[in-house]
């Protein structure tokens, strides 16, 4: 009998998947698949606790496996590190499953081993307005490019990482996949685009994938390296956040100044977590109460009403799940829709109209979801409708500004506090205002390390380093410099920094002059773009000083850029080209070749938001 899915509880998307692939799958398939998912549940029942330890032992059917070659190439496009770590993770998995597998970022890929591959996981995010990451850059010109070869041979599923809030959601991973399709591969999976909160879909993505490759490859599940498998979670992680102590939080900026940035040290003792230069802490925040007031009344919820927070069917009160669960500051597309079922409003439903695509991003752009609440009400939905529209809260990353060399047990943070006034009403950044205004030294916040080894210090210490980062851009370069000097490096450096006023806001002043006496820090280059009738950023400094700058690249030096995303690393970039161009002679396209190059050798990365 053919298998088929006609009446169940998987999504339309899930059933066409179940589909497509139930009815070509023999008996001796049927029966690891059904092992399979047992042991999968059983292994979500954790069978042994103690004291803040987890461990599962996961049984996986053993069968019988013909020894054939399963490969299969993982690569990963990442900027921040999620598709990286989603990358290992299916890598280490496929490994158990016997498969041969090769992980590679990328920019470490070189385009012609496509022919010799067969099949083939992309795992890329999406960064600036639709662009890949730099990492990703080179080979997704490649396949765009008129060198692009045939790939009728290979078996492909793309995992697209995003964030529904942007205009262009998850556009790298879809480009990859049409234009693989274009080539002549055939996808071995559909490709899965996740939001912010992927964890979820990137799971089920990997369960498709590895019973598709086990498919394709004709084989069945291993035998020996499956029979049983440790899970352990005695290690703090993103699902597994640590507690830290707030040890210190002062204000960086000086009285008048126009901002607020937090200097945060936060303990690490007893949570056996380290970091290196680089690495980011993501931090879970909390909503701010009387939004979450406010939202509450607007619908004339109960906020003792107790809600599901997820699929393990964990409840909480309402209040509790909008103050630590869901998002509810920002407005996605996806959010909206959902909202439109239990809504009459006749706007929203022209918002939402396909054509209407801008005015919908004109009109989130701004507003929270108090405003969509009182703009389309009333709205008919129970307090477990209310969540079930919202996305997960988002961990926010925070890049590190403390040597783990330096500070066993402590990470510091540069934190922006984010504060404007939009339609009428002062909005308040979730994260950056609570460190700002609700957190004091002796509290504690969830956080975990999020490795990013797309921003690492030359591994040679002699490498000549030219750091740009104005703002809280700086933060990671605290951490650079003070891990050159506990650790001796002798390579040079060079750090341009600037923000509004000398005065107010020179963010570790002493720290970077002490560090120019001791001759740590090689050169300090500053832009205060509010001190003078011009405004002057760090890429005028570093065209003032084209000539050094070029021959500090030619002796090999690495650049680094941290910061605003938007302008500030958009115009550093061309202020590199223009100096590669205008101290090198090379043209144009010479001057892109070479910055290709750099991405390619590790020696221009940046890490911007
Ligand atoms: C890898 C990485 C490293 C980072 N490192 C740092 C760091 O070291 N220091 C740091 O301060 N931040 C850093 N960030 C940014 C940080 O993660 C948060 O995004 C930031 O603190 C804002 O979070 P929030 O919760 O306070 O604000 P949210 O509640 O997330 O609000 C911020 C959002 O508000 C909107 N917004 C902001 N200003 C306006 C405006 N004027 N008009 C309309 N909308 C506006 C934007 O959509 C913005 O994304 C980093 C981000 C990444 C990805
Ligand atoms: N995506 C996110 O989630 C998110 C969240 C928070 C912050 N951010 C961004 O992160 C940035 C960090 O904020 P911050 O307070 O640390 O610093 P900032 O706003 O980047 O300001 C630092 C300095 O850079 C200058 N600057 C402005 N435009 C520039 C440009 N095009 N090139 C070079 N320098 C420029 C500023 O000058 P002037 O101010 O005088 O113009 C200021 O002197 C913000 O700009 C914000 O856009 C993003
Ligand atoms: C500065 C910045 C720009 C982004 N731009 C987009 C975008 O245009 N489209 C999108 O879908 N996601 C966008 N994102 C969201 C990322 O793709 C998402 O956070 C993803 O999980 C990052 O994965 P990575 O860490 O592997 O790079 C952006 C994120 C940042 C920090």
């Amino acid at each position: 009998m053919a298998l088929q899915v006609t009446n169940s509880p998987f999504s339309e998307e899930q059933v066409e998947l179940l589909n497509r692939l139930l009815p070509s799958i023999t008996v001796t398939q049927q029966s690891w698949l059904s092992g399979y998912l047992t042991a999968v549940s059983s292994a979500s029942n954790p069978v042994s606790e103690s004291a803040g330890t987890t461990v599962a032992v996961l049984e996986r059917p053993v069968i019988e496996v013909p020894a054939a070659v399963k490969e299969v190439t993982i690569l990963f496009g990442s900027q921040t590190g999620n598709g990286q770590g989603i990358a290992e993770q299916a890598a280490s998995t496929l490994k158990k499953q016997s498969f041969e597998v090769t992980l590679q970022s990328m920019s470490d890929f070189k385009p012609n081993n496509l022919k010799k591959i067969e099949h083939l996981l992309l795992v890329v995010s999406t960064h600036g307005e639709g662009d890949p990451p730099d990492t990703a850059l080179p080979f997704y010109e490649f396949l765009h490019g008129r060198r692009a070869p045939k790939l009728d041979h290979l078996q492909y599923s793309v995992l697209a990482l995003g964030d529904s809030s942007y205009e262009f959601f998850c556009k790298t991973g879809a480009d990859f996949d049409q234009k693989l399709a274009e080539l002549g591969a055939k996808p071995l999976a559909p490709r899965v685009d996740c939001d912010l909160d992927y964890d979820e879909p990137a799971a089920q993505w990997l369960a498709a994938v590895e019973v598709a490759l086990q498919i394709h490859t004709g084989g069945q599940s291993a035998a020996a390296g499956l029979a049983a498998e440790t899970v352990s979670s005695t290690q703090y992680s993103r699902t597994n956040p640590f507690r830290a102590e707030v040890l210190e939080n002062i204000n960086l900026n000086g009285r008048g100044s126009n901002k607020e940035t937090r200097h945060l040290e936060l303990s690490l003792e007893g949570s056996g977590l380290e970091y290196k230069p680089g690495d980011s802490v993501g931090i879970f925040p909390e909503n701010n109460s009387e939004l979450i007031d406010e939202i509450i009344k607007s619908g004339n919820w109960n906020a003792d009403e107790t809600v599901e927070i997820n699929a393990q069917g964990e409840r909480r009160a309402l209040r509790v799940a909008l103050q630590n669960h869901f998002e509810i500051t920002v407005l996605t597309k996806p959010l909206l829709e959902k909202l439109s079922h239990y809504s009459e409003s006749e706007q929203l439903k022209s918002l939402l109209h396909a054509d209407q695509s801008g005015d919908l991003r004109n009109y989130a752009e701004g507003r929270d979801l108090l405003d969509a609440l009182k703009d389309f009400g009333p709205i008919s939905a129970n307090e477990q409708q209310l969540v079930s529209i919202l996305r997960k809260l988002p961990a926010r990353l925070y890049s590190i500004a403390s040597s783990f060399q330096a500070n066993p047990d402590e990470v510091h943070l540069t934190i922006g506090t984010v504060r404007y006034e939009a339609h009428g009403r002062i909005r308040q950044g979730v994260c950056s205002v609570q460190c700002a205004e609700n957190i004091e030294p002796g509290d504690k916040l969830p956080i975990y390390i999020h490795k990013n080894d797309n921003f690492r210090l030359p591994e040679n210490p002699r490498t000549p380093i030219i750091m740009i980062g104005p703002g809280t851009g700086i933060a990671p370069f605290r951490s650079f410099i003070e891990e050159r000097s506990e650790t001796g490096a002798e390579g040079k450096s060079w750090l341009f920094f600037g923000d509004q006023h000398y005065v107010t806001d020179f963010y570790y002043q002493t720290e970077w002059q002490n560090y120019v006496k001791d001759g740590v820090l090689t050169r300090l280059d500053v832009a205060f773009s509010r001190d003078s009738a011009e405004k002057v950023y760090v890429q005028h400094r570093m065209k003032e000083s084209s000539k050094e700058l070029y021959q500090w690249i030619e002796e090999g030096a690495s650049v680094y850029v941290c910061g605003d995303e938007q302008n500030m690393a958009k115009d550093v970039h061309h202020a590199l080209l223009e100096i590669l161009q205008q101290e090198g002679g090379k043209s144009p396209e010479e001057a892109e070749q070479f910055i290709t190059r750099l991405i390619q050798e590790k020696r221009y990365q940046r890490d911007v938001y």
